[in-house]
């Protein structure tokens, strides 16, 4: 099936936060994924309560999952939340894919600029704007990078890597 630009029922066209109103968001999910999953060591329970309580809280998420380290140098999909998301990513194509090879974060303004295939690949057509972070566990080993889109333009910032990365390490670098 491959994706078209029509919005399923389930998903919603993303609404974007300003700085202030993104801090209390982010607080209010930091402490729900710590009362949840704190004390946990499951790592797919934890990704997919991860997904959740993030999407819950952060209007402007339209996609929200986990690709995970798969043999040499790929991705596979993990846990996530929304539409179809493509299977397999190699290191280095892709946002998530350049960000699996470099292990930094990326944030995507815009989409539609990049180059369809090498540096963004479309699962679904509707994403607009990214941020892409590298996942680590407590011995430094690469996890898999989370990938969250918005359908609106430069719905991220430094504020969401700020929250996300102080997430990702406390919930799977412990
Ligand atoms: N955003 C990705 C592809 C994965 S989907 O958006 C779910 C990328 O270009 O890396």
């Amino acid at each position: 099936m491959s994706a078209t630009a029509e919005m399923p029922y389930f998903v919603r066209p993303s609404v974007n936060l300003n700085t202030e109103e993104k801090e209390v968001a982010y607080s209010l999910a930091h402490a729900a994924i710590a009362a949840t999953v704190g004390g946990e060591d499951n790592e797919v329970m934890k990704m997919a309560t991860v997904n959740s309580l993030l999407k819950t809280y952060l209007p402007y998420y339209y996609w929200v999952g986990f690709y995970l380290v798969h043999g040499q140098r790929q991705l596979i999909v993990g846990p996530y939340q929304g539409t179809l998301g493509c299977l397999y990513i190699d290191f280095g194509r892709g946002v998530c894919g350049a960000v699996a090879a470099s292990e930094r974060t990326k944030i995507v303004a815009d989409t539609h600029v990049l180059e369809e295939g090498k540096e963004h690949i479309a699962c679904d057509p509707n994403s607009r704007s990214e941020i892409v972070l590298p996942v680590h566990r407590a011995d430094g080993s690469l996890l898999g990078v989370f990938d969250v889109d918005s359908t609106e333009e430069a719905s991220f910032d430094a504020v969401d890597q700020r929250w996300l990365e102080q997430i990702l390490r406390d919930t799977f670098a412990v």
